[in-house]
């Protein structure tokens, strides 16, 4: 059956949801408190870089299963299953804020109670939130109105950049609720994504809470890993790629998430890494390994930076050219982007950057204005610069004219935090080329 949804706050999974969810013949109302971004939608205008996004978004626009208000009264009028895609920013000590998840909570029963609504509501948190939270819900809810709201934790596990690939065919659906009806709701409303056969979980709602942050601080524990070893290839001589082959063909292993790098960044990992330390501490039982994982996070982007540094001595007055600022491929999401550190760091040591990258430049206007430039193409980014920093593995930087690049570099040093290209391309072509957990390639040496 097709389902009236309204869904509170159309950001990355917000917009990604509401359209899938209108995509499988639901009626949507997608909320959210920023009238731009609401207006810019309204009109078809994706406000974010998301592939695929566009064409879904325009067809559900014209077959009228798609809307957009600021208006969050009518959403909880017209809509019995209201879905919360929130942020919850890291607080200054590490926990989850939930101040944005709550309050729309407490705005939606107030409405409820304000209007005598008496049909039943489903409160569905698709926001990453802190075990507890669902009660925590619940209790502002039930403290404001005596209608009948079923809470339930359906955490999100899409990728940005494959945010709608993985919401249409989602490897699991997480639901975290102990109510009959809403767990056959949910059933119901999921059951177009899972034809396939890949399974919808129902469980108790912490263990749904805990799942998602498991999930996210698992890869993140993946990375550092790598990056870790990476360091230690370098010391003496071996190289992360060859190991990364040899452990990933291990199918107790896997072979994704093995990628060395400049670490992890976006919007979750940072935080849901710090969020799980701060619960885990709070609860006296402290996820040693995940305080070991952020370290290796932190000192892996500071170590890539000072070996650019340390490379000329100092950089004041060098200019270097920059490939890519999202924080990964296939967004234009700069939350933590590792680009970013390299960028503060290297401005504060006197240097200039000329950067591109496909997607990100309005992102990173807002935070940088006019205290780096911003390229049209990616050669453009090497006229004067005396070498190339690489810090987001976008594919239309895996396979450049590399005599142009050589041309156009004042000096042929490229500092790959990617690892993009092979050793012998790069020493065929007579460039320095520093990567990540391989041997420094020094021409005419
Ligand atoms: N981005 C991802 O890849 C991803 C993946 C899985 C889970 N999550 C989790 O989902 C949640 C949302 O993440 P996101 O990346 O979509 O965030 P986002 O910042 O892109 O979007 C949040 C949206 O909520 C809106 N908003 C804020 N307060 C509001 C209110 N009171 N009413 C209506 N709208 C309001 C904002 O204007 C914004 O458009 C977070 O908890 C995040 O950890 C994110």
């Amino acid at each position: 059956m097709s389902y009236s949804i309204g869904v509170i706050g159309t950001g990355y999974v917000g917009l990604v949801s509401g359209t899938c969810f209108a995509e499988s013949g639901n009626s949507v109302l997608c909320v959210d408190i920023d009238a731009q971004k609401v207006e810019k939608l309204q009109n078809g205008i994706l406000p974010i870089y998301e592939p695929d996004l566009d064409h879904l978004l325009e067809r559900n626009i014209k077959k009228n299963r798609l809307h957009f208000t600021t208006d969050l009264a009518k959403a909880v009028h017209q809509c019995p299953i209201l879905f919360l895609c929130l942020p919850t920013p890291p607080d200054e000590d590490g926990s989850a804020d939930l101040q944005y998840v709550l309050n729309a909570a407490a705005d939606i029963a107030k409405i409820l109670e304000r209007d005598g609504i008496k049909e039943p509501r489903i409160l569905v948190n698709k926001s990453t939130v802190p075990v507890g939270t669902t009660e925590k819900v619940r209790s502002v809810v039930r403290g404001i109105t005596s209608a009948t709201v079923e809470v339930v934790s359906n955490p999100e596990f899409l990728r940005e950049g494959f945010a709608v690939e993985d919401f249409m065919k989602p490897d699991r659906v997480v639901v975290g609720t102990s109510s009959k009806f809403a767990e056959e709701t949910m059933r119901d409303l999921y059951e177009p994504f899972v034809r396939s056969g890949n399974p919808i979980y129902v469980m108790d709602e912490k263990s749904a809470e805990i799942t998602k942050y498991a999930a996210n601080s698992f890869l993140a524990m993946r990375i550092s890993f790598m990056n870790d070893l990476s360091n230690y290839c370098e010391a003496v001589g071996a190289d992360i790629e060859n190991v990364r082959i040899g452990i990933g063909s291990d199918s107790r292993i896997g072979k994704r998430f093995l990628f060395s790098g400049i670490g992890y960044g976006g919007s979750c990992f940072p935080k849901d890494v710090k969020a799980l330390i701060h619960s885990t501490d709070m609860a006296e039982k402290p996820l040693k390994i995940m305080k070991a994982v952020e370290d290796v996070n932190y000192e892996q982007i500071v170590r890539f930076t000072n070996r650019i540094i340390d490379r000329f001595g100092t950089v004041s007055g060098r200019h270097f050219a920059l490939w890519g600022l999202a924080f990964k491929p296939n967004t234009d999401d700069t939350r933590e982007a590792p680009a970013f550190k390299i960028i503060e760091r290297l401005l504060e040591e006197g240097a200039s950057i000329s950067s591109y990258d496909p997607e990100a430049f309005e992102n990173t206007k807002r935070i940088f204005e006019d205290r780096i430039t911003y390229a049209t193409s990616a050669i453009e980014t090497l006229i004067n610069a005396d070498a190339l920093i690489i810090a987001t593995e976008w594919n239309e930087f895996r396979k450049p004219d590399f005599s142009e690049v050589k041309k156009t570099l004042k000096e042929p040093i490229i500092f790959d935090g990617r690892n993009l290209y092979e050793l012998h391309t790069m020493e065929n072509a007579g460039f320095e080329y520093h990567s990540i957990g391989r041997r420094t390639i020094l021409p005419n040496r």
